[in-house]
């Protein structure tokens, strides 16, 4: 007699999942065959909207309502995949003297503490299951902080990366690989807002904020920020078996921004 084997789809969470380079993991994690939940604050008009993927409504700056998107995860079992996506700078131009109570916090609480408490929700229940692999989003701005509108982001980014390390050598042990993905500029929405919050400083000159970020960063030696499909592959790459002895690790992806090792 043959044993029946038993083949579950695995269960991918992206938060973020909805717009941008968030909407393209969940693509690409869907088309590698996994059953994918995203949590945004809106459906966004990409899968979440057409019903492809599994919506759960949250503000994950909000405690209470990233408790409430964490038990409806949980009602579909521990997840195998779990990527950090969700994040961004939403402060204005003009580096530290722009940045208040209120800016810092609202930073902190979307990119680095979004993460810890959705993590401190869902790890338990993937010890449990003894499996699961968990990715955060950061940036190269955790080791290139840019000063004008995105301080207070680069050190919320900064100290997500170090959360990540740190965790993923608590879990380890437990069957759980955490690895962080630091891109470096992308080609969404959110990059077209960063330069629009710069051109207040340039008169409405949108070519010169451009031209500052670029000069900010140093150049792009690619020559182009990476689209959201090209960090959605490696996300994928780093939560597939190909990827089993990667643990710990901060994957740059940034057409070569950094040019430190
Ligand atoms: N774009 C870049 O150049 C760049 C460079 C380096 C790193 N990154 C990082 O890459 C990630 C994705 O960036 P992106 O440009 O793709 O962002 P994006 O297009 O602005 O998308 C952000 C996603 O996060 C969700 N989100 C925002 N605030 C949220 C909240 N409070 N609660 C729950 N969900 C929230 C958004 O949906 P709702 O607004 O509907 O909630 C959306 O789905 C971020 O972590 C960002 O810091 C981006």
């Amino acid at each position: 007699m043959t044993a029946k084997i038993e083949v579950t789809t695995p269960r991918a969470i992206v938060t973020g999942g909805t717009r941008g380079t968030g909407a393209a993991v969940a693509r690409r994690l869907r088309a590698s065959g996994m059953d994918v939940t995203v949590i945004a604050r809106t459906p966004g008009d990409g899968d979440a909207e057409n019903g492809a993927v599994r919506f759960v409504p949250a503000d994950l700056t909000d405690p209470d309502a990233a408790a409430e998107a964490a038990r409806r995860v949980l009602a579909l079992g521990a997840p195998d995949v779990l990527v950090h996506v969700a994040g961004g700078s939403g402060s204005p131009a003009g580096g530290f003297a722009a940045l208040g109570e209120a800016e810092w916090a609202r930073e902190l609480d979307l990119n680095l503490l979004s993460a810890v408490r959705l993590d401190r929700a869902l790890v338990p229940a993937m010890i449990e299951a003894g499996r699961g692999t968990i990715i955060h989003v950061a940036s190269i701005q955790a080791r290139m902080p840019l000063w004008d509108g995105t301080l207070a982001y680069a050190a919320a980014k900064a100290a997500l990366r170090t959360y990540s390390k740190g965790l993923a050598g608590q879990l380890a042990a437990h069957g759980i690989r955490v690895n962080s993905v630091s891109p470096g500029g992308i080609q969404t929405e959110a990059a077209d807002r960063l330069v629009e919050r710069l051109t207040e400083r340039f008169d409405g000159d949108g070519d010169a904020a451009w031209d500052s970020l670029v000069a900010a960063l140093g150049g792009v030696p690619l020559g182009r920020f990476a689209t959201p499909e090209e960090i959605a592959d490696v996300i994928a790459f780093l939560a597939s078996d190909t990827a089993a002895s990667i643990l710990g690790a901060d994957i740059v992806v940034d057409g070569g921004t950094v040019r430190t090792t």
